[in-house]
Order: C-alpha cells, then sequence, then structure tokens
C-alpha cells in the first residue's frame, strides 16, 4: 500500500471533493455508465463519481486507501438512497477479481500511485476486455499547480529529502499508450476541460486548502513545526493572486485531461 495514503484522512478533504464535484460530472458524463454496468472507482475518495454512476444505475464499487474517506463515502450514499458499494484498496493492488469491471474510473485518483505501471497493471486486470478506463488528470501547468510544487518543495527541503521525482504524465496521450499498451489498453483517446477553482480571495484558497486538503494540512503541521509555514503561505498566495482571473474575487482556471483507455 502506499505510504503516504492514510494521510488522506487528514483534514476534511470533504470540502475538497465539493469543488472539485463539477470535474467528476464532467467525467462521469464522458465515461457515460448505463444501467446495470459494474463500474469499479478508483481513488473514489468521499465518493464523487461512484455516487454519480450510481444514480445511472450503475453497480459500482468504490475503491481507496483511506478508511476514513470511505466511511464518508458510505454515509453519503446511504443519504442519498444510492446502491454502492465501498473498498479499502490501493490502486496498484485492488480487491477485485479479474474483469470484475466495464468501466474503471479515477477522478483524480490514480494519479497519486506511487508505481503507476502497477496501478496501470491492476486497473486493465479488472476491466473486462470489452470496457473501458476512464481517467482524469491534472494537466500540469497554470498557478494552482505552481503554488502548490512550491510548497511541496519548500516540505521537502523542511525533511531533508530530495527532490521529487518527475510525475508520471497522467495528462500525456503518448506516455498513457506506453503505460496501457503494455496491459492491453492502448488505446487512448483525450478530452481537455477545465475547472474553475473559486473562493473570496486567494488567501481564502490558501488558507481554506491548509484547513482541509489533506497534503495541506500534513505540510502545513510540518512547516508550522518549524517557523517557515507563514512565509510559505505568502508565496503561495502571491502566486495565485499573480495569476487571479477576477480581482474583484478568486476565480483560478486549471485544466485537466478526460482519458479514455480500450483495447486496441
Ligand atoms: C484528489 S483525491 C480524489 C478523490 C475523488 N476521486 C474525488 O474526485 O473527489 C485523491 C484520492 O486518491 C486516493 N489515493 C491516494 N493514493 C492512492 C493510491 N495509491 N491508489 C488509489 N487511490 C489513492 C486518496 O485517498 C484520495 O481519496
Amino acid at each position: 500500500m502506499n505510504r503516504q495514503a492514510p494521510g488522506w484522512g487528514a483534514g476534511r478533504y470533504e470540502v475538497t471533493a465539493e469543488q472539485l464535484l463539477p470535474a467528476a460530472r464532467a467525467i462521469v458524463d464522458r465515461a457515460a455508465p448505463a444501467a446495470g454496468e459494474r463500474v469499479v472507482d478508483v481513488g473514489t475518495g468521499t465518493g464523487n463519481a461512484a455516487l454519480l454512476a450510481a444514480e445511472r444505475g450503475a453497480r459500482v464499487i468504490g475503491v481507496d486507501p483511506a478508511p476514513r474517506l470511505l466511511a464518508v463515502a458510505r454515509e453519503r450514499a446511504a443519504a442519498a438512497g444510492l446502491d454502492a458499494e465501498f473498498a479499502l484498496g490501493d490502486g496498484a493492488n485492488l480487491p477485485l477479481p479479474d474483469g470484475e469491471a466495464d468501466l474503471t474510473l479515477s477522478v483524480f485518483g490514480v494519479i497519486f500511485a506511487g508505481d503507476p505501471a502497477a496501478a496501470a497493471a491492476e486497473m486493465a486486470r479488472v476491466t473486462a476486455l470489452s470496457g473501458r478506463i476512464v481517467i482524469g488528470a491534472w494537466i500540469p501547468e497554470g498557478a494552482i499547480r505552481a503554488s502548490i510544487t512550491m510548497a511541496r518543495d519548500a516540505v521537502l527541503h523542511a525533511l531533508g529529502a530530495p527532490p521529487a521525482p518527475p510525475q508520471f504524465a497522467w495528462h500525456d496521450t503518448d506516455a498513457l499508450a506506453a503505460l496501457f499498451g503494455h496491459v492491453g489498453f492502448g488505446s487512448v483517446r483525450i478530452v481537455e476541460e477545465r475547472l474553475a477553482f473559486t473562493a473570496a480571495s486567494a488567501a481564502a484558497h490558501v488558507d481554506g486548502d491548509a484547513q482541509n486538503h489533506p497534503l495541506s494540512v500534513a505540510g502545513r503541521a510540518l512547516l508550522e513545526h518549524r517557523g517557515e509555514y507563514q512565509a510559505v503561505r505568502d508565496r503561495m498566495v502571491a502566486i495565485l493572486d499573480a495569476a487571479n482571473e477576477d480581482p474583484g474575487a478568486f476565480p483560478i482556471t486549471s485544466r485537466y485531461v478526460i482519458a479514455t483507455l480500450t483495447v486496441a
């Protein structure tokens, strides 16, 4: 299991999930699960995509390594009267039989897998050969990405850790075709989408994430302990302020892709 995964239970990811809900909608719309289809949602978190698929009558299992988020997902399903299962598991070790899914989804989830090749192999293994794998992944650009990368680098520096290795290009057609081609799902179609993050101000966005987003919560705790948080927080705000699309409020748009992989 990914060593960092239990950290996703920290903070209140529920709040971040609300911000990401329009993207989950776009990705589920693109994947178009039909009633009765078997759907697996990898890195389901609090169940955004899983519940949207269940609303369409699909038979859904959401998988995530964070028990607290799964508990929230189960509560949401019960509150909405939706039939969906949720199981503890990692993208690289899915607790499911071969060919279990007509559709394997991941909305900004599998992109956190420590071993992309292992996660791709697992997603392919659980997907029927007639099925599809649909992944939402950020395009690594823009102010939100720049501010997060700066903060991550500050955390690594504080830990005395080496710089982060380059991340797998989950947004890139050729990279996905190579990764999934090895496991039989080498046909890739990509569409680009946009998601606007909104808040009262750039500072409100950064401070909200520091309270809610699990990775920001962990980074803030570490940097606060060393007396370095305020400076990093102010640099994040400055990066976002410089890119603010409406000085009267705070929208910043991030681009992401929806990749659909099928057997060639
Ligand atoms: C940004 S959240 C996205 C959650 C959800 N899909 C959504 O749209 O709100 C990332 C999710 O990936 C999960 N995750 C982290 N590492 C993972 C891994 N190795 N395999 C599968 N999921 C993972 C986290 O627990 C978290 O729920």
